[in-house]
């Protein structure tokens, strides 16, 4: 049994968590493969609504069996913290919820270094949630990391390598004329909570290849979008894993034929929250209709998520970079109330006409939207559960992004329930176990 993975098909924040959470009712394992707590999932079930970060959303499924992989960057302080809410809200999670030994560790080290790199670019900065990301990814990179496996160890070795790891990062800061941490006090931290984090610890990619081998159905929890990748995304505003397909291979030791179905997560519009080009953005009054009508406001920080109209030649770059096999679109009923619907179907640069998504962000940022309008729908549409039931204007709009994309959009979505859901073909199963 091949595994389903989940991709962020735009900026992030596409509604990827309500798919997952819809497409647990028929796979038993869920596994994030890249990111870390930059990510905010949410789910709204029966039991309420619940905002996901480092914890793969889907263990809403009391049989599901979740994993935080090797490719995922973790703070164990978060992830201890998002376990005891999760907890507390009567998500049991005892023995089926496993972290990798091979994922890297972010320290408090990380956090300020992005706070210190952020300042350091001045006007050209990211918009970094903040967490760690970016330099607890140098660090694996360079080489130099911690891994999870380390609270495995013996305590004083623990202690010994956070501190040493601690005070490399310290000659750093002092070269930036930041203030440096003490190293004892964040290696007796991680000491403290060594008897919470090692019963989680295990090789997960020789279990998630056992779990497959048993016919367990694996579901890949992809973060952050395609956009957002740190090779094909719009660098330098990007994050700094491999948000799209092939991060899902690196990020659990899966195999690429292991993978039977990738499914691409669009929202009906598109929205970016930090900085870089976003050819589509709009301002006014339709910008803040959307952001209100959406809610679009950051699940992690509480930041107003930029808006725009979808951008189809972005969405075709997606598409072919992921090689999706379906498309669930989401948000639909966020259009309600538009007298008409707007998609870019190209771009304008240098008096000419572009077809492609460029590679180079500065190209990208002079680029302009060349939209195609069409009739939007005033009724509202979180009732319907058929494609027969929504207005035509909202069903034509549908069949041309489909078209326009070139993949089947199976699923589509008219609200944060479970139940908000129009399916477009007998792909999803609708039994919920
Ligand atoms: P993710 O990061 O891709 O999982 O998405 P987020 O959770 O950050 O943001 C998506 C937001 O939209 C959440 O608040 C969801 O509850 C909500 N949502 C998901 N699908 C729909 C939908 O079809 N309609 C509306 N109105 N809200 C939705
Ligand atoms: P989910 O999984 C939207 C953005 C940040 C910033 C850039 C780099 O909920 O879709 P980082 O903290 O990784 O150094 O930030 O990436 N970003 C996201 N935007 N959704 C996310 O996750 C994001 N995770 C990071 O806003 O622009
Ligand atoms: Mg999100």
């Amino acid at each position: 049994m091949g595994a389903t993975v989940i991709i962020g098909g735009q900026w992030g924040d596409e509604g990827k968590a309500k798919v997952v959470d819809f497409l647990m009712g028929d796979h038993d394992v869920v596994v994030r493969f890249q990111g870390g707590a930059n990510a905010g999932h949410t789910v709204v079930s029966e039991l309420g609504k619940f905002a996901f970060h480092q914890i793969p959303s889907g263990l809403l499924y009391p049989r599901v069996t979740g994993i935080l992989g090797n490719g995922m960057v973790i703070d164990p302080f978060a992830f201890l913290q998002e376990f005891k809410d999760l907890s507390a809200r009567g998500v049991d999670m005892a023995e089926r919820l496993f972290v990798s030994s091979a994922a890297h560790v972010v320290t408090p080290v990380h956090k300020l270094m992005d706070n210190v790199l952020e300042t350091d670019r001045k006007g050209a900065s990211i918009g970094s949630t903040g967490k760690g990301i970016g330099p607890a990814y140098a660090d694996k990179h360079m080489r130099g990391g911690i891994r999870m496996g380390v609270f495995l160890r013996e305590k004083d070795e623990l202690f010994e390598i956070i501190e040493r790891s601690i005070e490399w990062n310290n000659r750093i800061f002092a070269a930036y004329n930041a203030p440096t941490l003490s190293a004892e006090t964040i290696a007796s931290d991680f000491v403290g909570i060594k008897d919470a984090m090692e019963p989680f610890i295990v090789d997960t990619q020789e279990m998630v290849h056992r779990l497959s081998a048993d016919g367990r159905r694996i579901l890949l929890e992809g973060a952050q979008g395609t956009l957002l990748d740190i090779d094909h995304g719009t660098y330098p505003f990007v994050t700094s894993s491999s948000c799209s397909v092939g991060g899902a291979v690196s990020g659990t030791g899966l195999w690429p034929r292991g993978i039977r179905r990738i499914i691409g997560i669009f929202k009906s519009y598109i929205t970016r929250v930090g900085n870089g080009p976003m050819p589509t953005e709009i301002g006014g009054r339709d910008g803040d209709a959307l952001r209100e009508r959406g809610g679009e406001y950051g699940t992690t920080t509480g930041r107003p998520r930029r808006c725009g109209w979808f951008d189809m030649v972005a969405g075709r770059y997606s598409v072919l970079l992921n090689g999706y096999d379906e498309i669930a679109l989401t948000k639909l009923d966020v259009l309600s109330g538009f007298s008409t619907v707007k998609i870019c179907t190209g771009y304008r640069s240098g008096g000419g006409e572009i077809a492609s998504f460029p590679q180079n962000t500065d190209a990208l940022a002079r680029c302009e939207p060349i939209y195609e309008e069409m009739p939007g729908w005033e009724e509202r549409i979180s009732h319907a559960r058929s494609v027969e039931e929504l207005p035509v204007a909202a069903r034509r709009f549908v069949e041309r992004l489909e078209k326009g994309l070139g993949v089947p959009i199976t699923f589509v979505s008219t609200g944060p329930a479970r139940e908000e859901t129009i399916l477009r073909s007998d792909t999803f199963s609708t039994v919920r176990k």
